[in-house]
């Protein structure tokens, strides 16, 4: 797999380190609240697990699936829920736990959907942002980390399903998307 990577963009100690600081602030900012952290599957796993186990903040878990229709690799901004939450949000503090953002399409939708179901707050949490998201108008209140807007795998990102079992985050090498 070694010849499949390119560059290592975050270490594994890094995502750690990291997550540390992004939990003290949340912990702080939910204090006396009790948390619903929702995740979106399947790319958010491993921030999820990691960052959860890092909070003392009061929560609960659940998961939402959903897919972007549109052509190619870009995403449309016409999302279909393919797993739906199971648990009612009105009145709840909701965190979305998001692995990258990238056009923004996708998060910025779902914030709204869930926005429209009565929260009593809604924040996202993101391990990874490119510069692109800025364009968009949603408000990412965590971001662990700003990168360049290459396409990267490992902790939860795949590329074809393939490199999500990867500790790091890192840049696939042209030949393996045919580049
Ligand atoms: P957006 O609507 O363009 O922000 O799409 C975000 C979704 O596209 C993410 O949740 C990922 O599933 C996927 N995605 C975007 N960039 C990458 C990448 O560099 N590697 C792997 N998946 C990515
Ligand atoms: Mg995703």
């Amino acid at each position: 797999m070694g010849d499949d990577l390119e560059e290592v963009l975050v270490t594994a100690e890094q995502i750690d380190a990291r997550l540390d600081e992004l939990a003290a602030q949340i912990d702080a900012d939910y204090a006396g609240k009790d948390l619903l952290l929702v995740g979106v599957l399947r790319g958010a796993v491993m921030v999820m697990a990691d960052l959860s186990r890092k909070l003392h903040t009061q929560l609960e878990m659940d998961w939402m699936a959903v897919s972007s229709y549109g052509s190619g690799t870009r995403s449309s901004g016409v999302v279909r829920i393919l797993k739906d939450l199971d648990t009612d949000i009105h009145g709840r503090h909701v965190l979305i736990v998001e692995d990258i953002i990238d056009s923004g399409l996708t998060l910025s939708w779902l914030a709204s959907n869930l926005r429209s179901r009565g929260p009593a707050s809604l924040e996202i949490a993101t391990l990874l942002r490119k510069p692109e998201a800025k364009k968009v108008d949603v408000d990412v209140r965590y971001v662990a980390f700003d990168i360049p807007p290459a396409f990267v795998v490992g902790y939860g990102l795949d590329y074809a399903e393939k490199y999500r079992h990867l500790p790091f985050v890192g840049t696939l090498a042209p030949h393996v998307y045919g580049g």
